[in-house]
């Protein structure tokens, strides 16, 4: 069988850094085991121009996966030809052989038929695992399942698609969703897509001050991102109309630049944030407001921090929404990198029901765009 996983995790040199992703497909690889499979597994990792780049290769998550299930991982550190044919005849039931990073080879990423067919030789089943690459149509997530007699999800993608369609499908009510993060154009399709499904949305980071810019709110140098101006201001009215609770910063943290050491201003209630000044994190005034208006959330969907949090003097905001969060009895749901990584230094990860394993991947299941990882399984057969 085919085990396509997203082991695409964050290196320093040969040291992996975060090794959740890993961990995160262990349930499926296991049960394989137990149940006898002959397992060929495949990642992609990083984005190398070419099978030259060898920092790219996916050995160390070889030797990690095996060190995390006890037991030998074959590398093969190739993709596709007889030497790969030759070890997959060779593997006994229960055994992994893990291939080469899957963008060494052109035809990965553009979703090639000849190399699909290739990956695809001699596979009876095909399980897509990979749920933070799902959306990307590539030969060893799309194509691939044209050639071969199943395709299925594994446990990861099911969890990961069982949790994301509770915020997209008939969620729990009341429902909060929290957006923060630089960029407003990338949270738009999500806030369009979920508005009328949430009752409740809190906006932080950057991407608040394009909203509030578009209220008519001096928001001096703070990133803003002048196209979208028009489609916050669509958003805002909405919101009016459908009575949906669309909730603002009120106070600031303000600085000259994006540095450690640099002097702070809170920027209070009702006052403009100075011409030289950008908002870096939300205010105590906008912490207290957001964690009282979470308590009473049965669903809360949490994606992109409040601040610029890798930074001490901007942290604060989302910490403590992290905590404010952490503290509801509502079903949580996080995505993105950064909340991840925020829950995790506020230390209370284990408070969060479901902590997405997609970046790119979970933005689009909430915007409402259908996943080609997750299309391709439900044709084949
Ligand atoms: C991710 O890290 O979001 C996935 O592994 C997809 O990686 P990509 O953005 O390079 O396709």
């Amino acid at each position: 069988m085919f085990l396509r996983v997203d082991f695409n995790v964050p290196l320093d040199g040969a040291q992996i850094t975060d090794d959740t992703r890993i961990r995160s497909t262990l349930p499926s690889i296991r049960y394989l085991i137990e149940e006898g499979a002959k397992i060929i597994c495949a990642t992609h990792l990083g984005r190398p121009k070419s099978d030259k780049d060898k920092k790219y290769s996916v050995k160390p998550v070889a030797d990690r996966l095996s060190q995390l299930i006890g037991k030998e991982v074959k590398f093969i550190g190739e993709l596709i030809g007889s030497q790969v044919e030759n070890a997959k005849s060779q593997l006994n039931e229960g055994e992994i052989l893990m291939l080469e990073n899957l963008r060494f080879h052109p035809g990965e990423t553009e979703n090639d038929e000849e190399f699909a067919r290739e990956l695809a030789k001699g596979i009876n089943v095909y399980i897509n695992d990979a749920f933070g690459a799902s959306h990307r149509a590539h030969a060893s997530i799309q194509k691939i399942t044209e050639f071969v007699p199943v395709a299925a999800a594994g446990f990861l993608l099911k969890k990961e698609i069982d949790f994301l369609s509770l915020a997209t499908e008939n969620p729990p009510q009341p429902y909060t969703l929290i957006l923060g993060g630089a960029k407003v154009s990338d949270k738009i399709p999500i806030i369009n897509n979920l508005m009328e499904k949430a009752q409740k949305i809190m906006i932080g980071g950057a991407m608040a001050y394009t909203f509030l810019k578009a209220k008519g709110i001096n928001v001096g140098n703070s990133l803003v991102e002048n196209d979208y101006l028009d489609q916050c201001r669509d958003i805002i009215k909405t919101a009016e109309e459908k009575k949906i609770k669309l909730l603002l910063p009120v106070d600031h943290v303000a600085a000259m630049k994006i540095e450690p050491e640099v002097t702070i201003r809170m920027v209070k209630k009702g006052k403009d944030i100075p011409e030289e000044m950008m908002g870096l994190d939300i205010g105590f005034e906008t912490i207290e407001l957001y964690s009282n208006e979470l308590k009473d959330a049965e669903l809360i969907v949490w994606n992109g921090p409040m601040g610029v949090f890798e930074i001490e003097n901007f942290a604060a905001g989302t910490l403590e929404i992290a905590k404010a969060v952490a503290k509801s009895k509502a079903i949580i749901i996080i995505g993105g990198g950064d909340s991840i990584s925020a829950v995790n230094k506020a230390g209370v990860a284990d408070r969060i029901s479901h902590l997405s394993t997609g970046g790119g991947a979970s933005l689009e299941f909430l915007s409402g765009l259908k996943l080609p990882g997750i299309e391709s399984l439900s044709e084949a057969e």
